[in-house]
């Protein structure tokens, strides 16, 4: 089957069945993408799908045919550009052991991409599905809010 990851079209064989999120990690080595519960709870394999975040935990890589994933690879422009949300979890520091942060910047990414990120509860709601056990969340809403002022200024 063919799926467009990060932006390039990809001729992907694996077993319709197979999790989206072990053929990302496995076959495709996008290993960006982490399991957490594996049970759709913790948000930590969060990618895109077609304009939506998703667990690919729970999404069967059959499902994806013809459709477009962006995973944590593909939300920086190169090594010198970071997308505002990933600069912004840096600069506040928003990760500390870092399992959760690649499925936080993807969904915050969608968030502030999608101009959701109109206050700090908006953005809590938002981010509702991914779970941190380190961070307390504060320093993750203020990466968020930080990101979006920027988008807004640009
Ligand atoms: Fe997919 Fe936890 S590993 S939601
Ligand atoms: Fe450790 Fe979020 S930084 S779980």
């Amino acid at each position: 089957m063919k799926i467009t990851i990060n932006g390039s079209e990809r001729e992907v064989h694996a077993d319709p069945w197979a999790r989206l999120l072990d053929v990302l990690r496995e076959d495709l080595r996008l290993t960006g993408t982490k399991e957490g519960c594996g049970e759709g709870e913790c948000g930590a394999c969060s990618v895109i799908l077609d304009g939506e975040v998703v667990n690919s935990c729970l999404v069967a890589v059959g499902q994806c045919a013809g459709r477009a994933i962006t995973t944590v690879e593909g939300l920086a422009r190169g090594p010198e550009a970071l997308h505002a949300v990933q600069r912004a979890l840096v600069a506040c520091g928003g990760a500390q052991c870092g399992i959760c942060t690649p499925g936080i910047a993807v969904c915050a990414a969608h968030i502030v991409d999608t101009g959701q990120a109109t206050s700090r509860d908006k953005i809590r709601q938002l981010l509702a599905g991914n779970i941190c056990r380190c961070t307390g969340y504060q320093l993750i809403v203020d990466a968020v809010e930080q990101a979006a002022a920027e988008m807004t200024r640009k």
